[in-house]
This record gives structure tokens, sequence and C-alpha cells, in this order.
């Protein structure tokens, strides 16, 4: 039995990670890309600190963007960390 959870744990760790990543950029490519090319958010990737991020995505909820309050929270703390030319948002 503990052999299993030894083993299985660093598993679930590994994917739960994975998830989270994905689960942001999804959000982002989901959310972002419906009035404009995900390329407008590349080009400012590495620019916009996490507050020029937030008052973007403000702009963009006035606009018509569907975008929750945890949402918002989860695309502030994905964007502002990235590297220029990340993938998906970058292709
Ligand atoms: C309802 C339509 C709509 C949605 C959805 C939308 N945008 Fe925009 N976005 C616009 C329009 C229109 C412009 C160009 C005019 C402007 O910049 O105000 C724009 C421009 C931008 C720009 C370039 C201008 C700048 O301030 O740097 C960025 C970056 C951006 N959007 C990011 C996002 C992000 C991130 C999301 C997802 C949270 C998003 N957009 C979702 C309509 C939208």
């Amino acid at each position: 039995m503990n052999k299993y959870i030894i083993l299985i744990f660093p598993v679930l760790l590994f994917a739960g990670f994975l998830y989270a990543v994905d689960d942001k950029s999804g959000l982002v490519t989901g959310k972002c890309d419906t009035c404009h090319s995900i390329d407008k958010i590349c080009k400012n990737i590495g620019k916009k600190d996490s507050s020029a991020w937030e008052k973007t995505i403000d702009r963009m909820i006035k606009k018509g963007a569907k975008v929750s309050g945890d949402e918002k929270k989860e695309i502030l703390a994905y964007l502002p960390g990235l590297e220029p030319g990340t993938n998906p948002i970058c292709k």
C-alpha cells in the first residue's frame, strides 16, 4: 500500500502541474481570441507588467470579453510571467 502511494503521488503532482499550466493558456486562447487574434497578446508578452495587463483585461471586459473575476486572476497569474515567444500564445 505504502509503495503505491509513493509511486502515485509524484505522478499526480506532475499531472496537476501540467494541467494548471495548460488550463491558463487555454483560458487565454479560449477567451481572448474571439475579437482579435491571439497575436495581439503575444506581441505584448514581456512588455506589459501585471498592472498593465490588469488595465488591458479590464478594458477588454468593458468591450464585452466574458472573463469572470476568478478567470481574470488566473490570466493575471499567467500572462505577466511569460517569456516572449511562449507557446501556445505565440505560435
Ligand atoms: C469583445 C471583444 C474582445 C475580447 C473578447 C478581447 N479583446 Fe482585446 N481588444 C479588443 C479590441 C477592439 C482591441 C483594439 C482596440 C484597443 O486596443 O482598445 C483589443 C486590443 C487588445 C490588445 C492590444 C492593445 C493593448 O492594450 O495592448 C491586447 C493586448 C488585448 N486586446 C488583449 C486581450 C486579452 C488578454 C483578452 C482576453 C482577456 C482580450 N484582449 C479579449 C477587443 C476584445
